[in-house]
């Protein structure tokens, strides 16, 4: 038999392209390609984007620059450019970049086999009727017991910074009984823990089902024993949302819920169509219900218009919640988005507020870690440490702890004692049952 060919990916992004890369891999690998982890000795590397900020978008020009001198070695080798850059760029990737054969889309990428196998250039950033995830092959084993699940992709809330939107489409929701087929599958190759995706995951309809009730019947899969979901929009967080964060045990004490800027007058210029004060109350309603939850958030700094009030308005809503962790990031203008017309602020004012906001979110992180010490967590092992004896796992709110625990087994859930905290990470002893 030949030497199976060799898959490259490289990932960039967020989580849904993580997810995204794993599915992409298992089609390859319908086609006879198994992962490898080096793009110099592959027979196909894909780049799987990210768009969202310029900077992102700019790392896959700088790494196809990288891969100009393996293609002039090895002219066979497929380079292939998936996700959101694809979506947005589309054949002008290869006008930019010649050694490219191959441009695929977030909505088509079950059609990566094929187009690898044409001995043409191609390029597809459909929105096909087809739903990828029909014709896609079964989940394979899982990297660990930690695993994503896209349930909804796609966004409508046309924010007027992200290209979100014009990248991934229109709101689309996933059949339920696909999901929790995908979820059951997943938990028979040992998955315990799962995270539901959507660009707007809380927005979740599919089949008239709410994501409460996609995360309450999830609940009853045997031998899961956590579910999270992300990201959301405050907007979409409902009443039976909420509830089920205060009565559904698998439904664990983190919710990331992005709200971008603290200032009214940005909020609207965003077009988040919430306020800070909306958003403060949402946050109480929820902690009434799981008062230990564990919340994180994304901001913007330096939105077009953003003075100096705008900024101490993020400041006090940042300390009026009290972060356990969140992504913050200096605008960055799109375009074809509503934001790239305004005028942008000055660059330096915008790096220094982000490093003010950043501070206060480390300091709130650490304060919210180091309460942790004395109390008994739960912990789901993920991999041995690299000390002898060491495993490392994740919390219930998702903080990374290490156990020194010799007979500690990947994929085990166990009672923790936490000890101590250091800048990003707990530790702590395992309870003796
Ligand atoms: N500039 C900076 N940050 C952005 N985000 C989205 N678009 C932009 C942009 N144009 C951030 C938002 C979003 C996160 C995924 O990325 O905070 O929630
Ligand atoms: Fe982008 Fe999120 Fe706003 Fe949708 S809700 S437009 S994905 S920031």
């Amino acid at each position: 038999m030949a030497d199976p060919k060799k898959l490259f990916i490289k990932t960039y992004g967020c989580q849904m392209n993580v997810y995204d890369s794993e599915r992409m891999a298992e089609a390859m690998g319908a086609d006879g390609y198994v992962l490898s982890d080096s793009a110099e000795d592959a027979d196909m590397v894909l780049l799987n984007t990210c768009h969202i900020r310029e900077k992102a978008g700019e790392k896959l020009y700088s790494d196809l620059g990288r891969l100009k001198k393996l293609k002039a070695a090895r002219p066979d080798v497929k380079i292939g450019v998936a996700g959101c850059v694809a979506q947005a760029e589309g054949a002008e990737i290869m006008r930019r970049s010649p050694i490219v054969d191959l441009v695929v889309g977030p909505q088509s990428y079950h059609r990566l086999p094929e187009m690898a196998r044409a001995g043409t250039p191609q390029v597809d950033t459909d929105f096909p009727l087809e739903d990828k995830f029909d014709l896609l092959p079964e989940r394979k084993a899982t990297r660990g017991p930690m695993a994503f699940l896209t349930v909804q992709e796609g966004c409508d809330k046309f924010c007027a910074f992200c290209v979100v939107p014009y990248t991934r489409g229109a709101e689309v929701s996933r059949d339920p009984q696909r999901i929790l087929t995908e979820a059951r599958g997943l938990v028979e190759k040992g998955v315990r823990d799962l995270t539901l995706l959507g660009q707007n995951v809380n927005a979740y309809h599919g089949d008239g089902w709410t994501l409460s009730k996609l995360i309450r019947e999830l609940a009853k899969v045997d031998g899961l024993e956590r579910i999270r979901y992300t990201t959301s929009h405050p907007n979409d967080m409902e009443d039976d949302l909420i509830a089920a964060h205060g009565d559904e045990p698998k439904l664990m004490p983190y919710l990331h819920l992005p709200v971008q800027s603290g200032s009214d007058r940005i909020l609207k210029a965003m077009n988040r169509k919430h306020t800070a004060e909306s958003y403060l109350r949402l946050i109480e309603r929820i902690r009434a219900v799981r008062p230990d939850i564990l919340l994180s958030s994304d901001f913007i700094v330096g939105f077009p218009g953003e003075t100096d009030q705008d900024f101490e308005d993020t400041l006090s809503l940042i300390r009026a919640v009290n972060y356990g962790a969140a992504y913050s990031f200096k605008y960055s203008a799109r375009p074809g988005t509503p934001a790239a017309e305004k005028p942008e602020i000055d660059g330096d004012v915008a790096d220094a507020r982000l490093q003010i906001l950043q501070a206060l979110i480390t300091e709130q992180q650490r304060g919210l870690q180091q309460a942790m010490v004395g109390r008994e967590v739960g912990v789901l092992y993920e991999k041995a440490g690299r000390e002898a004896g060491q495993m490392i796992g994740k919390s219930d709110h998702l903080h990374a702890v290490f156990v020194n625990d010799p007979h500690g087994r990947v994929g085990e859930m166990v009672r923790v004692r936490i000890l101590a905290s250091s800048s990003n990470s707990l530790a702590g002893a395992r309870i003796s049952e």
